[in-house]
């Protein structure tokens, strides 16, 4: 099988109409979204819930994050307390999931949050929330990566990773946020930050004003189970803080301060020349990617500073540098 693909600038109509007839037929379909592409299947429908772990070769079932067109739609699955929902007025659409207590005899299948009683959910911008719209369900997404792998930030990732398995890949362009959505969960009216990502963590406490706690330690783990070390591994081993560059070494470095050995590198990345921490989030997976490919036998990345989305980034990075298994 080699997968369709469809450029909604080209045909935004025609897209929604043949990914819904792919999702109706239960199939997932990689669709854009603004943080990353998403490997979306019917919510409600086990098998292709069970399609979706079989494509990204997932090795156990892990919750997936549920996809709604608006509140209304998130409302008529889960139960929102205020601090939720005042989140949900904040950022929604936008990259944020909540974990919420799901309602019973929502029709989400049990396959899509792992048996949990809880649910993940988020409100997506642009093709995403129309394809919802029009398709009438909660889309259940993880990133359209074989397991383990980098996620895309745009349909040629997707369609050289998983093209060869999938119907239907919608081409909306580079993904704008470029990590996933932070994820957070109120409990006692605390707010408990499960994964950084594309909403800052300093965002959240500004629009609620309330602290956002990290969950860390073995519980962030069992919460989040996708979030096991050795995840986004590109090939090339990864080395973090690198102040120099070794012979061999591709360098993604963020900003034009000086760095010792420059010249040995095979290639040099920039995430962002101004040190702009929104597009050094845009460009890193692509980056990733791309110094992969130079075949250099370790990408060697400078420090990023661990406010606002540099969170996400060094999250992300931390991944890509542990130790494979
Ligand atoms: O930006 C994103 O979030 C992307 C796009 C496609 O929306 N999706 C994404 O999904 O990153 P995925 O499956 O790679 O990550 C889902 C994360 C996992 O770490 C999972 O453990 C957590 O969400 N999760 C989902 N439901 C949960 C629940 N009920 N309780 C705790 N964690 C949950
Ligand atoms: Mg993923």
């Amino acid at each position: 099988m080699t997968a369709e693909i469809i450029d909604i600038t080209a045909d935004h109509e025609n897209a929604i109409a043949r990914a819904c007839a792919v999702l109706a037929d239960g199939f997932p379909v990689a669709i854009p979204t603004e943080t990353v592409y998403g490997l979306a299947a019917d919510a409600t429908n086990p098998a292709a819930i069970a399609r979706i772990y079989e494509t990204k070769g997932r090795p156990r079932f892990n919750p997936l994050i549920c996809h709604m067109a608006d509140v209304a739609m998130a409302e008529r699955y889960a139960v929102f307390d205020p601090i939720s929902r005042k989140l949900a007025a904040a950022f929604w659409p936008g990259p944020l999931t909540l974990i919420l207590p799901l309602k019973p005899q929502s029709g989400i299948h049990s396959l899509a949050t792992a048996g949990l009683d809880t649910v993940g959910i988020r409100l997506p911008k642009g093709f995403a929330a129309d394809l919802i719209s029009a398709f009438g369900k909660p889309l259940a997404a993880p990133s359209a990566n074989t397991s383990g792998k980098v996620s895309p930030t745009s349909a040629k990732h997707v369609a050289e990773d998983l093209g060869g398995k999938l119907q239907l890949i919608i081409d909306g362009g580079a993904a704008p946020v470029g990590v996933e959505s932070t994820i957070v969960r109120v409990e006692d009216g605390m707010i408990r930050l499960l994964r950084p990502g594309g909403v800052a963590a300093e965002e959240i406490e500004k629009a609620t004003g309330l602290a956002v706690t990290r969950a860390d330690g073995p519980s962030a783990i069992i919460e989040a189970p996708g979030m096991l070390a050795s995840h986004y591994a590109p090939g090339a081993a990864v080395r973090l803080n690198a102040e120099h560059v070794e012979s061999g070494e591709a360098l993604i470095r963020l900003g034009s301060a000086p760095i010792k050995g420059i010249e040995l590198a095979k290639e040099v990345f920039d995430l962002s020349p101004s040190g702009d921490l929104a597009q050094a989030a845009a460009n890193l997976f692509d980056y990733l990617k791309r110094a992969d490919a130079t075949g250099a036998i370790r990408i060697a990345v400078t420090p990023i500073p661990d406010h606002g989305l540099g969170e996400a980034i060094n999250d992300r990075l931390a991944r890509a540098a542990a130790p494979r298994d």
